[in-house]
């Protein structure tokens, strides 16, 4: 965790944005797996690590706007606790180490709430995703489970996403060393590839490269031949001469800080031509969006000037028809890259995506379209100098989706269908970079994972 300090001036820095009320932000608990004791690996709510820092389930932060006081909720552990965990902080220990004098019992969070609530004051809380949370609302605001989350404060969300969005240089620093295990995990990736080996053997491979660094991933791994199945978690194929094999992951430190990272590799160490074609038309795509991105540009502008450089390659090789501009503008390429350019990353890989994909990645200006592809793009509004985002454009042969294209004679003037149909079975290609938005322009987060056919191949020889 950071220095007390750093909690202190962001809860300081939302103060300023919330008028009035009780901020509540609900800590998260164990998560049973079969039985009571037997939890899955502990993750603390991404909100409560940002203002309140605390790595430790059962804890609540309340920010008393007109007070003026922060206030820990939490239950001091007990001898038998002690017995069974080893020494534990109390809750007054851990207050101050993010800089809170105001501990209590969580018990005595019902009263605090009913006590504001029967003096008409305002309690914001952020859209529950963990059923446990579901319920301590309901209980303590007295809000059926299924309406609890159309009480979430908008104000409280909006100005949280307004902090979250500007990475400070101590996120900045935390970003990179994910990026650093992010690319060995690649790196073991393209190393073990050849014929025979499982795709479950390189995931738990590249699993264990986080997790030895006492990490995890920072989603489930993506990886699999099929790369044409856009988040495919099924690992249970041998790696087969002359296919591509798609690979998705990152790590997640131990301050939850994330990388994701994307590489598509021939499993025998060298592309043929059919797939460097392809592979440079992607590469091309993600490098112009590297180019673009810029303090100021509409990230959606960013993500149809990577589309046009998708459809130009497609054009070029007979697979689409047409004028690029145009066919984009009717979201022909969205048979090939039917997903958006990227997302912002921090706490959450896809970052503050609990509090919804529209209030991050849109505003008044710029809303998500509506046409298929683009309306998947979860980050369309204007990039500014402290956004970390990912840029990760592809070219997928799906073969439901070209059926149903075809016999629906969807984009027809656009596409050749004959010519597309003989790629069926090619796979899917995606190549996804994590990217600090600086002062002039953009730089690529850590060193960048070989990426280019001659360095995925030098490193895939070893
Ligand atoms: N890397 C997985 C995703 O962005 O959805
Ligand atoms: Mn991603």
């Amino acid at each position: 965790m950071f220095e007390k300090q750093v909690y202190v001036e962001r809860r300081l820095k939302l103060r300023k944005k919330i008028k009035s009320g009780l901020v509540l932000i609900l800590g998260n608990t164990e998560s049973p797996m079969n039985y009571r004791s037997n939890t899955y690996r502990f993750r603390q709510d991404s909100n409560f690590l940002y203002f309140f820092g605390l790595d430790i389930p059962g804890l609540v932060g309340v920010i008393d706007i007109e007070d003026g006081k922060d206030c820990l909720y939490g239950t001091d552990f007990e001898i038998d606790d002690v017995i069974w965990m080893g020494p534990q902080p109390t809750l007054k220990e851990l207050g101050e180490r993010v800089g809170i004098l105001s501990t209590h019992p969580l018990k005595e969070l019902s009263s605090t709430i009913n006590r504001a609530i029967r003096h008409g004051r305002k309690i914001h809380f952020l859209p529950p995703y963990r059923a446990e949370n579901i319920l301590l609302l309901e209980q303590l605001l007295g809000i059926s489970q299924s309406m609890v989350k159309t009480y979430a404060s908008v104000e409280l969300i909006k100005a949280i996403v307004s902090l979250r969005s500007i990475k400070e240089d101590v996120e900045i620093a935390e970003i990179e060393k994910a990026c650093a295990v992010g690319y060995q995990m690649h790196v073991t990736a393209m190393k073990m590839s050849k014929p025979g080996i499982t795709e479950q053997a390189i995931t738990g491979a590249i699993e264990g490269v986080a997790i030895a660094h006492g990490y995890m991933p920072s989603f489930p791994i993506i990886l699999s031949q099929n790369g044409e199945t856009l988040h495919n978690h099924d690992h249970s194929q041998t790696l087969t001469s002359g296919r591509l094999l798609l690979v998705d992951s990152g790590a997640e430190i131990d301050s939850h800080y994330a990388s994701d990272f994307t590489r598509t590799i021939p499993v025998d160490g060298r592309f043929t031509e059919r797939q460097k074609e392809i592979y440079n038309i992607v590469l091309a795509a993600n490098n112009k969006a590297i180019e673009m991105a810029k303090p100021g540009i509409p990230y959606i502008d960013v993500h149809r000037a990577s589309a046009r450089v998708i459809a130009e390659g497609l054009i070029n090789l007979g697979l689409m028809k047409g004028n690029p501009d145009e066919a984009v503008a009717n979201g022909a390429h969205a048979l090939f890259f039917p997903h958006g350019l990227g997302h912002m990353m921090g706490l959450d890989v896809h970052d503050m995506e609990d509090l919804g994909e529209n209030f991050v990645g849109y505003d008044d200006e710029i809303s998500r379209a509506d046409q298929f592809g683009i309306a998947y793009l979860r980050l369309g509004r204007r990039l500014q100098k402290g956004f970390v985002i990912t840029v990760e454009p592809g070219i997928y042969f799906i073969p439901a989706l070209i059926q149903k294209w075809k016999s629906e004679k969807i984009n027809e003037s656009f596409i050749n269908y004959p010519a597309v149909e003989a790629y069926i079975g090619f796979g899917g290609i995606r190549i996804e970079d994590d990217i600090l938005i600086t002062e002039n322009g953009s730089r690529i987060i850590g060193k960048r994972v070989p990426v280019t056919v001659n360095e995925i191949e030098e490193t895939m020889r070893g």
